[in-house]
């Protein structure tokens, strides 16, 4: 993978890395993600994309911060263009320099917030700068975007002033939920703050002016408050926020409901925008939405092959593919393994079968609330159960570090039927930070899959060794 000559890797450790000022073309690469369920790294794009890949990317959002303990650390360095090029570059090392009000810096150091992340650094002194500066902000989840926002609609806002004046919109319910939680933590003692929920259900009295200095929600509800019960003066907003850009233009009524809002705003209001991924739809968005941007970018970490051991095994059916996992087990001293299938039904038998021979093992399947996947993962994580059996729909982004073997019951194809390098790369990559070694088998069961394995070792140019499970002598000295 090619990094782009302005992208210079910095170690997260070092305190004084500059950010990079760099000059964007309009033409952005295509970070690869797990919420980029549109496109490859190279542009490729993948068949129409369906309402349950919509909700997937809104679902695992959520799932991501319910199974997220701590920041994402990223040793990338943040990418900047700054609408004024000749304006310093301000980028702070801690929450002190930001002169933020005491009773708000207290909030923050509540949450055990130290210091600002990789893309806070950039971003807080640009949102709290005035005269006030647009920000298109991308960086993957769990990066701290939120948290930067949050912070910056806190201290925007006058309290004094009894209005609304920071306006967030969010995708879907439980994510405004989300946020709305993090505000509440951050002004614990900023008790003339107040927030309002813009979500279904929540009906304040028609033409009745809300108090509360921040409002945050859905599209459609937030809309409504605006226009249809004129419970919001929209040319009072002086802060817009628009979080989770890239999951809000997957559905259209949000991305339309979105634009609705903004029109009603003065030009005068202060534009944010987030997005965990920049495919191009959401760069085209975000230029309606916010005019004379600054950009922040962090890229993500690539994932590598290099300290993964890949093999295949060649069996019949589903059944043979069994014996070849329970002898691979056996053979090998695993940490943790995750296990995919295709379908939910292979999942289902294959779960079955190794709690028969006696293994401690979890199902992750998309019939489960996106609760009960975060307390699968949560388990599995402690090293409850030490297998992950898994559909690819229900996994996409779950780092689980102390893995150490990926089995691919089933090989990953698109859906034309041939090999999903992306999501091969997702399921058994690394990014240098865990660096661990790791096995990967994939079980080949017809001539079609070791097309597939081919396409594969081509794609990434690394072989895949074949690897018989009945001789357990070659396997122990293969994997050793
Ligand atoms: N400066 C910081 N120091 C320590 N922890 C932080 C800091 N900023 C954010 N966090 C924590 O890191 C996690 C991720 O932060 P946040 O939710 O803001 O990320 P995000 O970029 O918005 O992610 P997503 O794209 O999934 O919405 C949260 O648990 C948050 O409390
Ligand atoms: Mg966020």
């Amino acid at each position: 993978m090619s990094e782009e000559s302005w992208a210079v890797a910095v170690d997260v450790q070092e305190a004084t890395a500059p950010s990079i000022q760099v000059d964007f073309s309009k033409k952005v690469d295509r970070p690869r993600g797990p919420r980029d369920i549109r496109g490859d790294t190279n542009g490729n794009s993948k068949p129409e994309k369906t309402e349950d890949a919509i909700v997937d990317m809104a679902e695992q959002s959520l799932l991501n911060k319910l199974i997220r303990k701590s920041l994402v650390r990223n040793r990338n360095q943040v990418e900047v263009l700054q609408q004024d090029p000749t304006s310093p570059l301000y980028s702070v090392k801690t929450f002190e320099e930001l002169r933020l009000k005491p009773e708000l810096l207290k909030g923050v150091y509540n949450l055990g917030f130290n210091r600002p992340s990789r893309i806070q650094e950039n971003a807080l002194p640009m949102m709290l700068a005035q005269p006030t500066q647009n920000l298109i902000a991308q960086a993957q989840s769990g990066t701290g975007k939120t948290a930067a926002f949050s912070l910056a609609m806190l201290s925007h806002v006058n309290p004094g002033n009894k209005w609304t004046q920071c306006l967030c919109v969010s995708p879907t319910y439980e994510l405004a939920l989300q946020i709305g939680q993090v505000i509440e933590q951050m002004g614990e003692f900023c008790p003339d703050v107040k927030l309002a929920y813009g979500i279904r259900g929540n009906r304040p009295e028609r033409g009745v002016k809300l108090q509360e200095q921040i409002v945050i929600g859905t599209p459609g509800t937030v809309l409504d408050w605006c226009t249809k019960y004129k419970l919001i003066d929209p040319k009072k907003i002086t802060m817009f926020v628009l979080d989770e850009a890239d999951v809000m233009i997957a559905t259209q009524g949000h991305r339309d409901q979105s634009l609705r809002i903004h029109r009603q705003l003065t030009k005068d209001c202060q534009m944010l925008l987030f997005s965990a991924t920049f495919e191009d739809s959401v760069w085209r968005f975000a230029e309606q939405v916010v005019p004379d941007p600054n950009i922040i970018r962090l890229k993500r970490e690539e994932e590598t092959l290099d300290t993964i051991k890949q093999f295949y095994v060649i069996c019949r059916e589903k059944e043979d593919k069994f014996t070849s996992l329970c002898n691979l087990y056996g053979c090998l001293t695993v940490a943790q393994a995750m296990i995919f299938c295709h379908t939910r039904k292979m999942a289902a038998w294959l779960v079955s079968n190794l709690i028969a021979e006696g293994h401690q093992v979890s199902l992750l399947s998309g019939q489960l609330t996106v609760e009960q996947r975060a307390a699968v993962i949560e388990r599995f994580r402690k090293g409850q159960e030490k297998v992950l059996v898994t559909t690819n729909v229900c996994s996409r982004g779950i780092d689980v570090e102390q893995v150490s073997l990926v089995v691919n019951f089933d090989l990953p194809v698109d859906m034309a039927g041939n090999a999903d390098n992306e999501t091969y790369l997702h399921r058994i990559g690394r990014t240098g930070r865990f660096g661990r070694r790791g096995f990967a088998v994939n079980m080949v069961d017809s001539k079609h899959s070791m097309d597939i394995i081919n396409q594969i070792e081509m794609h990434f140019n690394r072989s895949i060794t074949k690897l018989d499970t009945s001789n357990l002598e070659e396997m122990e000295k293969l994997m050793s």
